[in-house]
């Protein structure tokens, strides 16, 4: 029945797609749909199946100067925003949680549709989790709060948390609607506008918020969304002279360019939350069967499309074969299929690029010597479908545990003591997440203080909370997203100092 049901759905959304001139796949500026100026669209691509669901406009540099114009507008001293209570931006982004979670069927099958994650997934993980994100920025609105200082003299001083301005943020698409909140809770709980880049392959999840976003009554221009590529639309904001904050998420490769556009143009303030290649590190003590699940889950979950995914599996030496064995027995137990079916663990890859260059990274893998255990192939003869695979025998100077896959290949290695595994273990560029399966609280606490990374796990994995801040060390990023931490680079300080009468002056 609930099948059934499914069905009745996806079909009514392919119907939207195809026959209705549907306006949430024009770009949004200043509350209104509008095509790009060029006159250019694309089309986005069901990954389950290779074919087009429809086409959407694409942005350019002349797009991002209207979207730009429109949020500087809107930034205005005095402007409905600027004047707005700061009790009442938290009131709007509650409402917007609200219109989400209304509609959170609908938009857990859209981003089904465009992504390919299960649906059970993105019903029952991404979409309470976007709720909740902006939930918890709507209540830190009206209490990001300043301070007096106590500075020598006869003076008043007090700092103002202030809106950065016009934030240009850029986001990824591998969890399209739970990024679009992360990066919007904090900008708009703290009075910024924004020009929002959304990813090609996923555009249709955040435009549908955007007419949400008009809905519950926003102010015009305050939010910015536009599809469009990288190399144009990306750039265009990354160099934009009247842009004063950027933030990406998404490959340590693009982030530096983001970084550079920053550098070359009007040094706009930069964040970024870049790839990883995160170890999970299982100790001999450790719960065999919640490890071996944990750590299955850390690799697979999302298609393997996490920055912050257990890529590289250290297991330590006396219980390796039989981490192997059990992990390889689970991953063959893997389902892999149609994402609208519930009982799906995992869909397709997003695209047919990133599907390529997985093939290639298990191609690498077998070149040079991994033990390739099961999997390795593609899983269906349509859409972007590949096969739960993992590797033994890892060496760390392969080129699979060294770059980021992005997809459901499992790298396992080997390790002897502790203190070789957080020296193998840290020996990357990336450091944005670890985890460390052990009974031995001692062995816990030695792991997560030894390792660069942003967040450390200790017998669990992939848990997130949007009150608890997320970001990288080294080149996984800069800066932190979440929680109270998130707010920091979403505000300028200024300090006021102001002469006043102390009671020791003389009174006129
Ligand atoms: C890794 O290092 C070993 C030992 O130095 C060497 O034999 C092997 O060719 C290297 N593999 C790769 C992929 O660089
Ligand atoms: C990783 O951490 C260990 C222990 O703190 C340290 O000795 C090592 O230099 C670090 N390596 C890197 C690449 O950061
Ligand atoms: C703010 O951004 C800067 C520069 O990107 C970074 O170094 C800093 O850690 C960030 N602070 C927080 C709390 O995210």
């Amino acid at each position: 029945m609930y099948k059934f049901i499914m069905c009745i759905m996806c079909i009514h959304l392919y119907v939207l797609c195809l026959h209705t001139p549907f306006s949430v796949f024009q770009l949004f500026i200043n509350n209104q749909w509008q095509d790009a100026v060029s006159g250019k669209t694309f089309p986005t691509i069901n990954p389950a199946t290779g074919e087009v669901i429809c086409q959407v406009s694409e942005a350019d540099q002349t797009d991002v100067d209207k979207a730009v114009k429109a949020a500087r507008d809107a930034f205005k001293l005095g402007s409905p925003w600027r004047r707005m209570d700061a009790s009442h931006r938290g009131l709007l982004l509650n409402r917007l949680a609200d219109a989400i979670e209304r509609d959170s069927a609908y938009l857990a099958e859209l981003e089904t549709l465009d992504n390919g994650k299960p649906y059970a997934v993105a019903y029952m993980v991404d979409l309470p989790n976007v709720v909740k994100c902006l939930r918890y920025y709507a209540g830190w609105a009206d209490k990001w709060e300043g301070k007096t200082i106590p500075i020598d003299g006869d003076f008043f001083c007090y700092t103002r948390h202030e809106p950065v301005g016009v934030c240009g943020q850029i986001i990824p698409w591998n969890f399209p609607l739970l990024m679009q909140a992360w990066k919007l809770g904090p900008a708009l709980a703290t009075g910024n506008t924004v020009v929002m880049k959304v990813a090609e392959q996923t555009p249709l999840t955040a435009l549908y918020v955007a007419s949400l976003i008009k809905e519950v009554g926003f102010p015009e221009g305050v939010v910015n969304i536009l599809a469009g590529m990288g190399p144009t639309a990306g750039a265009a904001i990354a160099k934009h002279m009247d842009v004063d904050k950027v933030a990406f998420t998404g490959s340590t490769e693009v982030g530096h360019l983001i970084q550079q556009a920053s550098g070359s143009s009007n040094l706009k303030k930069v964040t970024l939350e870049l790839g990883g290649k995160s170890p999970n590190i299982i100790m001999s003590d450790a719960d065999m069967a919640d490890a071996v699940e944990q750590a299955h889950f850390a690799l697979f979950f999302n298609q393997g499309q996490c920055c912050c995914a257990g890529s590289r599996t250290y297991v330590q030496a006396d219980v390796y074969d039989e981490f192997v064995e059990r992990s390889v027995e689970r991953a063959n137990r893997r389902v892999v299929g149609n994402p609208f079916d519930l009982k799906t663990e995992q869909g397709p890859q997003v695209d047919q690029e990133q599907f390529n260059k997985i093939l290639g990274y298990i191609s690498s893998g077998k070149r040079e010597g991994a033990k390739l255990m099961c999997g390795g192939g593609v899983a269906a003869d349509r859409g972007y479908f590949i096969q739960p695979t993992v590797f033994g025998d890892v060496q760390d100077n392969m080129t699979i545990a060294r770059e980021e896959i992005f997809g459901p290949v499992m790298q396992i290695l080997k390790f002897k003591t502790i203190e070789e595994v957080v020296e193998r273990a840290n020996d990357t560029k990336y450091g944005l997440a670890a985890a460390v399966f052990t009974k031995d609280i001692d062995k816990a606490n030695y792991v997560s203080n030894a390792l660069r990374a942003g967040t450390v796990w200790i017998n669990c994995y992939d848990v997130f909370g949007a009150q608890a801040p997320f970001g990288g060390y080294k080149a996984s990023g800069n800066g932190r997203e979440l929680g109270e931490y998130g707010l920091e680079n979403y505000t300028e300080v200024k300090t006021v100092r102001n002469t006043h009468t102390h009671s020791n002056r003389r009174i006129p």
